[in-house]
């Protein structure tokens, strides 16, 4: 068994779980999430998610991984033997979203060369959906493969695998300390380019304007805790695998806080900035904000090659800043991703990380490629959805149940964290993990299924998203249960293998 690899440094650790953290979701799905979930008033069910789901589950991956220090099947088998299953769920989970994280990515790179001379022209939509996505007339039709995606796709999986197979302080925490800073000098500069535009003001205030009346609405509760989830890197492995590669003396809860309140910082940055673009642009065409907001892929491969379009002087540099700010935070991210199957795999199987990092990363490579055929943006657009709405929520809610309840483990984690951190967490921490957050969770997705019965998402029908989540929820809670009755090979239960090389 090789030694257990270690962080560099604190600031390294930091600095990957910030960078994991920060990714797509800060920049193309917060502004248009917190816009549509009331604006100003969103503030208030977000900083609610945040401080009694976001940080507290945050502590307690950082915990558990610290602790254990393994990948999150391997960390929860030291916990409880019986909750092996539930690391390889959240694995799985991972899996899934690298799947088409990669690809979203792959669209970023290739829109970066593109804004050398505004190449979408004045029509960004035909654009994207006809020359660049090649999109099939209906989704179900998946044609073949785009092949001006596939090259900028297998270019983002070399770069991953490559890093990767550094390890972790020579790989990961280096590419972090450089593209972490790197992303937040770029951010800053769109951010104060596109305050200076005209009709900026505009867009921040419809941004920070209240809509009181919808906080008692569950939707905005929903997308509040949704982007959490997604946003912090939380429910699916991640950090309770970085945390495993943290020294044995490591502060915690000040990390945890850290990562928190730097990932809603850039959040908040990524929706200044997008709103301040956006009132320039509904000023431009002398429309309302509200018929120029958009979210996802229409937002960055669309609204914003429009917005650079009207751009006055070297449009052609804040496009490369912004696609190439999209490929920064989502490399981060990616890699924190595709890391909780590559560590699991080489605990499980006691395989060397060059192996884990080949087995796991070309199956991802190859599923992505999935998503980079001519059908590939209705199947990314649906598990995008029901990833975010019902996945990562849903094993969030199983996650804080079952240790918090089942495995009673909350008392000894709080033991822990507390011994080792400069802040200590006191009883807040077990009433958030094993109250509030166990209803508030558990509202969300009764609710989330009963609106989804109602209605379809966008031009979906309710039965492809539903049957098949259902079907995915089943196959991944199956194949994590049957990878969990597998025995560990080697030693990985022994206490030597916690010592840190
Ligand atoms: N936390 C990452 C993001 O926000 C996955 O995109």
């Amino acid at each position: 068994m090789e030694k257990r690899q270690q962080w560099g440094s604190r600031y390294g650790f930091i600095m990957a779980a910030v960078g994991s953290a920060v990714g797509l979701g800060n920049i193309w799905r917060f502004p248009a999430v917190a816009y549509e979930n009331g604006g100003g008033a969103f503030f208030l069910p977000y900083l609610f998610a945040i401080l009694t789901a976001g940080i507290p589950i945050l502590i307690l991956e950082f915990t558990i991984g610290q602790k254990y220090r393994g990948s999150s099947p391997l960390s929860l088998f030291r916990m409880n033997k019986k909750a092996e299953w539930l690391g390889w769920w959240q694995v799985l989970i991972a899996f899934v979203i690298c799947t088409y994280y990669s690809v979203i990515i792959a669209w970023a790179i290739k829109y970066t060369i593109y804004s050398f001379g505004t190449q979408w022209g004045s029509d960004p939509s035909k654009f994207l959906f006809g020359k660049v996505l090649q999109l099939s007339d209906k989704p179900g039709e998946i044609g073949g493969l785009v092949s001006g995606i596939v090259t900028p796709l297998l270019f983002v999986w070399a770069v991953t695998l490559f890093v990767l197979f550094r390890g972790v302080s020579k790989g990961i925490e280096k590419l972090n300390k450089i593209f972490l800073p790197t992303l937040i000098v770029m951010f800053l500069v769109i951010v104060v380019r596109a305050l200076t535009l005209d009709g900026a003001a505009s867009g921040l205030n419809a941004f920070f304007k209240p809509n009181w009346d919808m906080i008692l609405n569950g939707k905005v509760w929903i997308a509040a805790y949704g982007q959490i989830f997604f946003s912090l890197s939380i429910g699916f492995a991640i950090m309770i695998t970085y945390s495993s590669y943290l020294p044995k003396k490591s502060d915690i809860n000040n990390n945890a806080f850290i990562t928190a309140f730097a990932n809603s910082g850039f959040e908040l940055l990524a929706g200044i900035g997008v709103f301040a673009a956006l009132g320039f642009m509904a000023k431009q065409q002398g429309v309302p904000i509200d018929e120029v907001v958009s979210s996802g892929i229409g937002l960055a491969f669309v609204v914003f090659p429009s917005i650079i379009n009207e751009f006055p002087g070297l449009n052609g540099l804040f496009g490369v800043l912004f696609f190439l700010s999209l490929v920064f935070a989502g490399m981060t991210s990616l890699i924190s991703i595709v890391e909780t199957f590559v560590a699991a795999v080489q605990d499980k199987f006691n395989v060397s990380r060059t192996k884990a990092v080949l087995t796991g990363g070309l199956t991802a490579t190859v599923i992505s490629l999935l998503f980079a055929t001519h059908g590939g943006l209705y199947l990314l657009d649906v598990v995008d959805y029901f990833i975010n709405n019902f996945g990562i929520v849903f094993a969030g809610l199983i996650e804080v149940v079952l240790i918090a309840w089942f495995f009673k483990g909350l008392t000894g984690l709080q033991k822990h964290t507390n011994e080792i951190s400069d802040l200590r967490v006191g009883a807040w921490w077990k009433v958030c993990l094993g109250v509030i957050t166990p209803l508030v969770l558990g509202y969300m997705m009764f609710d989330n299924i009963r609106q989804n019965l109602k209605e379809n998402y966008e031009k979906y029908p309710t039965e492809l998203i539903l049957y098949a989540g259902v079907i995915v929820v089943a196959v991944t809670i199956i194949v994590a249960v049957l990878l969990s009755l597998k025995g560990w090979k080697a030693s990985a239960n022994t206490e030597e293998n916690r010592e840190v090389a």
